[in-house]
């Protein structure tokens, strides 16, 4: 592996960044729309200092643990990417000229299965397939400077390539996670319109639940909110039982995740018992919830019980409520849904000890609740618009 290398050529300048000192790497944890400072508090709970935020991603300089770390541990980020390059790309000569830089015979395999997956903003090169297809062909020419071969049989590890243009300007980066971190690995059974994992651990870490207080999800689905809820109160490591594309790349050094993996399956408390309840009106999605649960090693933590809202009774002050209901007509009629968003308001307003969060696309979800949210959190539940609705109670007196 090289050490930091300029390389001047007469279009631009490329700065690589791989290879520092064998194995340091600049390090990007990937966020959604709105979930930034979450990743950002946690990777300072990890003992990260040096970050540097941009729009949806966190970044700072590492090495092979804190890749193996951050892997295991960042519960509300998309994606772990190392870095590579940097540099302007106006033109598909450019581009070319800026993949190529990288020395990718040296991360590549012969038999490695390499994709590209481009995005572009605001750049004169908007056409991703065709960005993709340049980008391909760097790689390739790159890689057949060490192997004398013509077609890459792709049979082997998978290296997933990101190449993002915004305002001309390319990152190349390599994705460690390679499935999505929200891939748990604990969802077996899907319900209806679930939310992604990472983003029910962000707005659980947007809330004032901590693992002392008692949290409900009454619309609670396949039970998302409650699991991940149920792995922070006992400290399970979120991707503790998923495999990584980098540990299984021969360049890279993975005896670190070994041992981080023993020392998150020590740091588990195995003997605390958090307050969590989940309840919906349909039977069949409950089940699903418990086998979810039971998938991440935490059905013992979660009280699920099928009922609808208006059976709720709430069953200590200090609770915090945080749910995703129905707001589409393909989730219920939309008078039954109006109704719901009435009964939680009237529920709520009653016991000012309670906080609560809802999370929905509805635009009316104040009027019909009866008050204006304290805050409002925009964010995006795969590509459908979303509110996060606060309504944050009295705080219980200190113990
Ligand atoms: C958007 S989904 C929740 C998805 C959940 N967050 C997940 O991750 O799977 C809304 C849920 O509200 C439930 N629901 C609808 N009306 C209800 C009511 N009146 N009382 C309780 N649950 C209700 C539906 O059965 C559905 O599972």
């Amino acid at each position: 592996m090289s050490n930091v290398t300029i390389i001047s050529h007469n279009i631009t300048e490329i700065f690589i960044v791989w290879g520092i000192l064998m194995s340091n790497y600049n390090i990007v944890v990937t966020s959604a729309f709105g979930l930034e400072a979450c990743v950002k508090r946690e990777l300072k709970e990890l003992g990260y200092d040096s970050l540097r935020t941009e729009d949806g991603s966190i970044s700072f300089v590492g090495d092979e643990r804190d890749i193996a770390i951050c892997n295991l541990w960042i519960r509300s980020g998309s994606r772990v990417l190392i870095k590579l390059a940097e540099f302007e790309a106006g033109t598909f000569e450019e581009l070319f000229q800026g993949v190529y830089g990288i020395d990718w015979q040296n991360i590549i395999p012969k038999n490695g299965k390499f994709t590209i997956n481009g995005k572009s903003a605001r750049s004169q090169l908007s056409s991703v397939p065709a960005c993709q297809s340049v980008a391909e062909k760097a790689v390739i020419k790159k890689l057949q400077t060490r192997y004398n071969i013509d077609r890459f049989q792709k049979s082997g590890e998978r290296f997933i390539i990101r190449v993002a243009l915004n305002k001309d300007m390319a990152s190349v980066t390599l994705d460690t996670s390679g499935d999505p971190l929200y891939r748990r690995g604990y969802r077996r059974a899907i319900g209806e319109a679930p939310l992604k994992e990472t983003m029910a651990a962000g707005i659980i870490e947007l809330s004032y639940w901590n693992r002392d207080r008692l949290l409900l999800d009454p619309c609670c689905g396949s039970g998302t909110f409650l699991t991940e809820a149920a792995l922070m109160a006992k400290n399970i490591a979120p991707g503790l039982r998923r495999e990584f594309d980098f540990e299984k790349w021969s360049f890279f050094d993975s005896h670190s995740l070994k041992e981080e993996r023993e020392r998150a399956e020590a740091l588990i408390d195995r003997d605390f018992s958090p307050k969590l309840y989940g309840s919906d009106i349909d039977a069949k999605v409950i089940e699903l919830a418990k086998e979810n649960a039971a998938a991440a090693g935490v059905a013992d933590c979660i009280d699920f019980s099928c009922k609808p809202f208006s059976d709720v009774v709430l069953p200590c002050d200090y609770g915090v409520c945080i749910t995703n209901p129905p707001y589409g007509e393909r989730m219920g009629s939309l008078s039954d849904i109006e109704k719901l968003y009435g009964d939680f308001g009237r529920l709520f307003s009653r016991n000012d000890t309670w906080s609560a969060y809802f999370l929905t696309s509805h635009e009316g979800f104040e009027k019909l609740y009866g008050h204006k949210a304290v805050k409002k959190r925009k964010l995006f539940n795969g590509n459908v618009k979303v509110d996060l609705y606060q309504y944050p109670g009295r705080r219980p007196p200190k113990p």
